[in-house]
């Protein structure tokens, strides 16, 4: 059986790391992503990487107008790391933070994880995770500092009364898909620490072998194979999804065997090419 951890020994774990300059835990918080972006800006700055976790968040954000429902058993944290990545590369950041939740909770799951390009995390077809990157800069030392914010929301253990309507059909808490075996050492402290440990390995990886994510997205895509409808500023592409390329975009063959690699917009899976 896994250990059970606390927050003590979370910290503990974290320092062990060796790679955040700045941890701070909080009990109560508006929405981590929002406070970590203020203290950035502030006069006392922590320095980066830094981590942001929250116990309870009254005002989680997430992508576009949507808000994060933030109940106990939710896992809620953000990280903020200046950018290391290559112009060129930057779409791969999502995808990266995506495939290094998914490869942590496979260690806790019976079926595995996927990634919903580009970055939320599904189990048995269900969210489980959201992720929210917000990229910024601020002055320091008199130089222009480039960050990104990552805020990551889990569904750990959740009780799902009193869960909005549309998210009791569309998202799942990881303890509903773990064996017994494991359900009971699933807490937001022990998920954080094991979401931490493989994001260090799938930033270093992705960082030392530029082929390395093109290669694991095709065994944890969850749209590989898969028809998608694509929008993107306004226009539709229908296709399959064919994996990454080495800019992040998404590959999609369409009906003619044109591929096209699109780098942003929202997707979803549809019956078929017809
Ligand atoms: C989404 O799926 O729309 C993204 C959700 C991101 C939620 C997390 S919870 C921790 C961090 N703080 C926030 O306010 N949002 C992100």
């Amino acid at each position: 059986m896994k250990q059970r951890f606390d927050r003590d020994r979370a910290l503990q774990a974290i320092d062990q790391l060796g790679y955040f300059q700045s941890v701070r835990w909080w009990e109560e918080i508006d929405s981590t992503n929002r406070c970590l972006a203020r203290e950035l800006k502030s006069d006392n700055p922590p320095s980066l990487p830094a981590l942001l976790v929250a116990d309870r968040q009254l005002a989680g954000v997430g992508r576009g107008r949507n808000s994060w429902w933030s109940p106990s058993g939710c896992l809620m944290f953000s990280m903020a790391v200046p950018w290391s990545i290559p112009e060129s590369e930057r779409a791969t950041l999502p995808l990266q933070v995506g495939l290094a939740v998914a490869q942590s909770l496979a260690d806790w799951s019976v079926d595995q994880p996927k990634v919903k390009w580009p970055n939320d995390v599904y189990i048995e077809d269900r969210k489980v995770c959201g992720i929210l990157i917000e990229s910024s800069t601020r002055r320091m030392d008199g130089n222009v500092e480039e960050y990104s914010i990552i805020g990551i929301g889990i569904n750990c253990c959740i009780d799902w009364t009193g869960a909005p309507e549309e998210l009791r059909a569309s998202a799942i808490s990881l303890h509903e898909a773990s064996p017994k075996s494991l359900a009971e050492s699933i807490s937001p402290e022990s998920i954080l620490v094991s979401v931490l440990q493989h994001w260090r390995n799938v930033s270093d990886r992705s960082r030392m072998d530029k082929q390395w994510l093109g290669r694991e997205w095709a065994e944890w895509s969850w749209l590989e194979g898969k028809w998608v409808e694509i929008v993107s500023s306004g226009s539709s592409l229908i296709g399959l999804a064919k994996g990454i390329n080495s800019s992040g975009a998404l590959l999609i063959e369409d009906r003619f065997g044109r591929t096209h690699a699109v780098l942003s917009g929202t997707v979803r899976a549809i019956e078929d090419g017809c």
